[in-house]
């Protein structure tokens, strides 16, 4: 498996993805337009086709990581924490922090990203619709006390 830059002729291929993962997916038009906004940052998994994928939106030392996805026939292979460590690896010298939402139900990306190093440090009620659920945020510290 490697990981790539997204190119703006594979966003239909992420559109499909979202389609297999979320019971909300963004639309090729609202991918294509957060594509095109210069502070977020996407990155694909791929073997032999892209599998997998993560968007971050970067805002001076602050990242917030908008999306992950891995194909549902490739879950389970370390697709999604390559993808997470990939972001973090990248991105740790110019960050303070990493920041995400997650349902608390998707016990697989809380594993995920516990095993990351991300802490819980909210929740906001009501957040997701379809089912109706809270989210919890979760943070990475970078290079400061908090880290532990
Ligand atoms: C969350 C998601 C990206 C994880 O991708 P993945 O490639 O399956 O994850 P990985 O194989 O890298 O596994 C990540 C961790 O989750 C755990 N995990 C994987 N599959 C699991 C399962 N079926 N049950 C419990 N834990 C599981 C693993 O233990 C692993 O941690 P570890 O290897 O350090 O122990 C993927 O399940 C997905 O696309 N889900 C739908 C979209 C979504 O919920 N995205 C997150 C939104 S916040």
């Amino acid at each position: 498996m490697t990981i790539d830059k997204l190119k703006e002729s594979e966003i239909p291929q992420i559109a499909e993805l979202e389609k297999l993962c979320f019971s909300k997916p963004w639309s090729e038009e609202s991918i294509k337009s957060s594509f095109k906004n210069a502070s977020n940052k996407f990155f694909t998994a791929i073997e032999n086709d892209i599998i997998g994928y993560i968007g971050v939106s970067i805002s001076a030392d602050e990242g917030y990581i908008l999306n992950v996805a891995v194909h549902p026939d490739f879950r389970g292979r370390g697709a999604g924490k390559a993808l997470v460590n990939f972001v973090i690896e990248n991105y740790k010298e110019k960050l303070s922090f990493l920041t995400l939402e997650v349902r608390p139900s998707n016990i697989v990306a809380l594993k995920l990203y516990s095993s990351l190093g991300f802490k819980k440090v909210g929740e906001r009620k009501n957040y997701y619709s379809n089912p109706l659920e809270n989210a919890l945020l979760l943070t990475k510290y970078f290079n400061s006390e908090k880290e532990n």
